[in-house]
């Protein structure tokens, strides 16, 4: 899949821009704050229908501008072009259109137009709470599975109406309306997320040992109540500890991924370096994965390339990416000499922009 143009409108701080890509690597260059990560966020709306960094869509509207306008066309690894276009205004909300058709479900988009992003911002999968990885698994799957994006829309919605029941001093009969609709999507969600996990270990380990000349060995496990019972005994037997707390106790809200390196917690044990080698191994075993399945090069982004990497990371990072099983690569960076002579060494054929100011030049 590559994206062979955009234009923006009033997106962050650029007012009205429209670029030609490259198949292959597209670099993007100037000062911080000049728009860099504001382009390639607007590359993750057109695949994703959302921001990559946790904002609002009425955030995504430069100041003092009522509406945003992003259109790209793509063009899929068999050939066939697709036009996507995403707007948003402040007063009627934001609207998906795929080759001119509205979609009815924005959900519907997710997986369309695969996509996997490196950025500084991975690091809360490391430092956050269990939260950020749930977030990044959930992201993940459904863009591999619909009927897991499904089966998640309906598990958080029982789970809220659970959660508020528990406040009511509430019947039992009511209780197992709900649990029996958490059940049906709880396990399906914890079977994928257990299979993506299973499927991710090896490929991280190889990416990471790729990376690094250092041969530690990383650990990734899937943590999950409902690996050692079903959810359905989990909840009944929860039941009284779910009424005196009023709220649900137990379930796939709960699950983690735990991330180790030579048998420690990563987030205490790894140096910054190792964080973000396994960080970036993470991601492109998400992207062999995605890959594989939908038969389909994902687009690739890479948010401050040299972001606490050296420059020998970087080179490994640049022939991995540069090869074969990739596809079409954007890049940012604040040092253009830095970048141009790193990507130079490694033979890697590239495309400038020069950012500065919202704009946007060639
Ligand atoms: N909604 C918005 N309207 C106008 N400017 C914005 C908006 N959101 C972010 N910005 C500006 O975008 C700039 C950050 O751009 P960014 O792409 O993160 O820079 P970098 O090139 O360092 O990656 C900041 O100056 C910020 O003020
Ligand atoms: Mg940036």
């Amino acid at each position: 899949m590559v994206l062979r143009d955009i234009s923006l409108i009033g997106f962050k701080n650029i007012s009205d821009d429209r670029l030609a890509l490259s198949d292959g690597i597209n670099c993007f260059v100037g000062d911080n704050g000049a728009g860099k990560t504001n382009l390639l966020d607007a590359v993750h709306c057109l695949s994703m229908a959302k921001s990559m960094l946790t904002m609002t869509d009425s955030q995504s509207v430069r100041h003092g501008d009522e509406f945003f306008v992003l259109d790209g066309c793509f063009v899929a690894d068999d050939g066939r072009q697709e036009q996507v276009c995403c707007s948003y205004s402040r007063r009627s909300g934001k609207t998906l259109k795929r080759n001119g058709k509205e979609y009815e479900r924005l959900s519907d988009h997710v997986g369309a137009f695969p996509i996997v992003v490196v950025s500084p911002a991975d690091s809360a999968l490391i430092s956050d709470s269990a939260d950020e990885r749930r977030r990044y698994l959930n992201s993940f799957i459904s863009q591999i599975d619909k009927a897991y994006l499904t089966a998640l829309i309906r598990y958080n919605a029982a789970l809220a109406e659970r959660n508020k029941l528990l406040k009511t001093q509430p019947e039992q009969a009511m209780i197992e309306i709900y649990d029996r609709l958490l059940c049906q999507s709880g396990e399906h969600i914890h079977t994928r997320r257990r299979e993506i996990i299973d499927q991710m270990k090896p490929l991280v380990e190889n990416y990471y040992a790729l990376l690094c000349e250092e041969r530690e060995t990383i650990g990734i496990e899937y943590r999950s109540e409902l690996s050692e019972r079903p959810l359905s005994e989990l909840l009944e037997a929860s039941l009284q500890r779910d009424l005196a707390n009023r709220f649900t106790t137990c379930g796939i809200h709960r699950d983690d991924m735990v991330l180790s390196i030579g048998g420690y917690p990563l987030r205490k044990y790894g140096s910054q370096g190792q964080q973000k080698s396994f960080l970036i191994a993470l991601k492109l075993a998400q992207y062999t994965i995605l890959s594989d399945r939908k038969c389909e090069r994902p687009i690739l982004l890479l948010d401050d390339l040299f972001d606490k990497l050296d420059m020998h990371r970087v080179a490994q990072l640049l022939s991995i990416v540069a090869g074969e099983k990739f596809g079409q690569i954007f890049i940012t960076d604040c040092n253009k000499v830095r970048l141009q002579s790193t990507l130079d060494r490694a033979a890697a054929a590239y495309r400038l922009y020069n950012v500065g100011n919202g704009e946007i030049r060639q």
